[in-house]
């Protein structure tokens, strides 16, 4: 199986994108929706967090794990390589990859939650390969809210994002990497409102197609990984809200399964 783990429902958009770039392999899912969000809090209780839920998969017959957060890819990614003996992949070194090749003035804007934002993941990330690039980072916390409650097209929603966006705009970044696992659902507002020449590196197409590469490459981690077409979600609370963003993330009716943590 292969183990995907977010603070909450918006990892999703990685299940659906490994749906597509990876079918047929089992998948299992947490969204730690009791503790949600991460991206609000300090990096040390993320790190527990994130420890808990890889352990979570693991103990459900995971062989890989996708930590599908941003945040928690930020500041606990190498606490968990450190623990677990098994392949670990996050967003954040696929979705940079993908910005880098697509910019070419290296002028690059990094939008997430204020974690990941503080973390400097990104920026590291960046200027490891290109030392010369110039990064934009902004923090919009106001984003994951109105994803949840669904407000894709609202007229608020599209004026928070043009706000947000502004001081990119304003330094005519080429590139913008949607760093958090909420923003794709944005997709098409944060396109509009950042200009069409933009090209936008979304970080869970990115790791869904890393995975895809990385399977194909190593045959014995792959025979592992049962092929059933499985798919399972848990959750560490559960409400009506949580049910109806996950429905409208997968587009198809799923079943959370609440465990309590
Ligand atoms: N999953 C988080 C991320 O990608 C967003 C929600 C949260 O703050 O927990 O950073």
């Amino acid at each position: 199986m292969i183990g995907v783990f977010d603070s909450g429902i918006g990892g999703l958009t990685v299940v659906r994108a490994l749906l597509d770039q990876v079918p047929g392999y089992d998948i299992v899912y947490f969204g730690d929706t009791a503790r949600t969000p991460y991206g609000s809090k300090s990096p040390d209780t993320v790190i527990g967090y994130a420890l808990e839920d890889t352990e979570f998969l693991l103990d459900k017959g995971a062989q890989l794990i996708v930590v599908a957060c941003n945040t928690a890819s930020s500041v606990a990614f190498e606490n968990i390589t450190a623990k677990y003996d098994v392949p670990v992949f996050e967003v954040i070194t696929p979705a940079v990859e993908l910005s880098i090749k697509n910019s070419r003035s290296l002028k690059i804007g990094v939008i997430g939650t204020r974690a990941t934002v503080s973390s400097g993941a990104y920026e590291r990330k960046i200027r490891e390969v290109k030392p010369a690039a110039k990064i934009y980072s902004k923090a919009c916390p106001l984003l994951v809210p109105l994803v949840e409650e669904g407000w894709f097209n609202k007229p608020e929603t599209v004026m928070i994002v043009k706000k947000y966006l502004h001081s990119l705009k304003v330094r005519q970044i080429d590139t913008l990497v949607l760093g958090c696992t909420h923003y794709p659902l944005l997709k098409n507002t944060i396109q509009r409102k950042i200009g069409k020449r933009v090209f936008i590196a979304d970080s869970s197409l990115a790791v869904a197609r890393e995975i895809k590469k990385f399977l194909s490459g190593h045959p014995g981690v792959e025979q592992k990984i049962s092929k059933k077409g499985l798919t399972k979600f848990f959750v560490s609370d559960i409400t009506p809200q949580f049910e109806k963003t996950a429905r409208m993330i997968l587009k198809k009716d799923i079943q959370l399964v609440h465990i309590k943590p």
